[in-house]
């Protein structure tokens, strides 16, 4: 066994996500980010369909995701104090980020299972890469709060009618350590025993 059972539960109890704003400016490199991603593969899968993309924006290519971010931000609600805000805000997150990963579910051709569980082992592909970057000391966390269903948006990322974007991974250096912020629930208010 490569760890106890005791470290197991305490890497996953000291996951936690670190967002652009946190990350301390120092570059994550493109190697590091393969490294990362690496672990996406190990996920369980229904019928092994690995269902999971991503597309990787560093540099330039990061620059102009944001500013289609933006431009599509304009052109569905115009320009105010909101938008004007959401749109510093992709810029922040552009700038501070090393990289920002686009997380995409690419359906089975033979479409075996019902997309639903597809869906659900990109989540736990996502929770591969989460648990992965703890051990690297890279910062990172999935959010699908952005740019979700803008058509300048999913154009880039060349999207086609069975692909769903399932939101973005930021990526940075953190190498803090951050304590749980909330508490959770207790095994006992989440499980019954039948
Ligand atoms: C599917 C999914 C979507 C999320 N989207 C966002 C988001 O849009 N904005 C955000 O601030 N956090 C988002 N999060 C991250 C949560 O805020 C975070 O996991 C939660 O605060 C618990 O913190 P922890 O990951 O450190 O345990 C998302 C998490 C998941 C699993």
């Amino acid at each position: 066994m490569m760890m106890t059972p005791e470290d197991s539960l305490a890497w996953i109890e000291s996951r936690r996500s670190v967002f652009p704003k946190e990350f301390n400016g120092d570059p994550v490199s493109k190697e590091e980010v393969h490294a990362l991603l690496e672990a996406a593969r190990w996920a369980p899968t229904h019928k092994v369909t690995e269902p999971w993309s991503f597309q990787v924006f560093m540099g330039e290519p990061k620059n102009e995701l944001a500013k289609t971010q933006i431009q599509g931000l304009y052109n569905a609600k115009g320009k105010n104090d909101d938008t004007e805000m959401k749109a510093k805000k992709f810029t922040m997150i552009a700038d501070r980020s090393s990289a920002v990963i686009a997380i995409v579910l690419r359906r089975d051709p033979l479409m075996r299972v019902p997309r639903y569980e597809e869906e659900w082992a990109v989540a736990a592909a996502v929770q591969n890469i989460h648990l992965h970057a703890h051990a690297l000391e890279i910062g990172m966390y999935w959010s699908t709060g952005a740019s979700k269903g803008r058509p300048e948006v999913d154009a880039l990322l060349g999207l086609d009618e069975h692909d769903l974007h399932m939101g973005w991974i930021y990526v940075g250096r953190y190498a803090g350590l951050k304590t749980l912020s909330k508490d959770r629930k207790s095994v006992e208010d989440y499980v019954t025993w039948k």
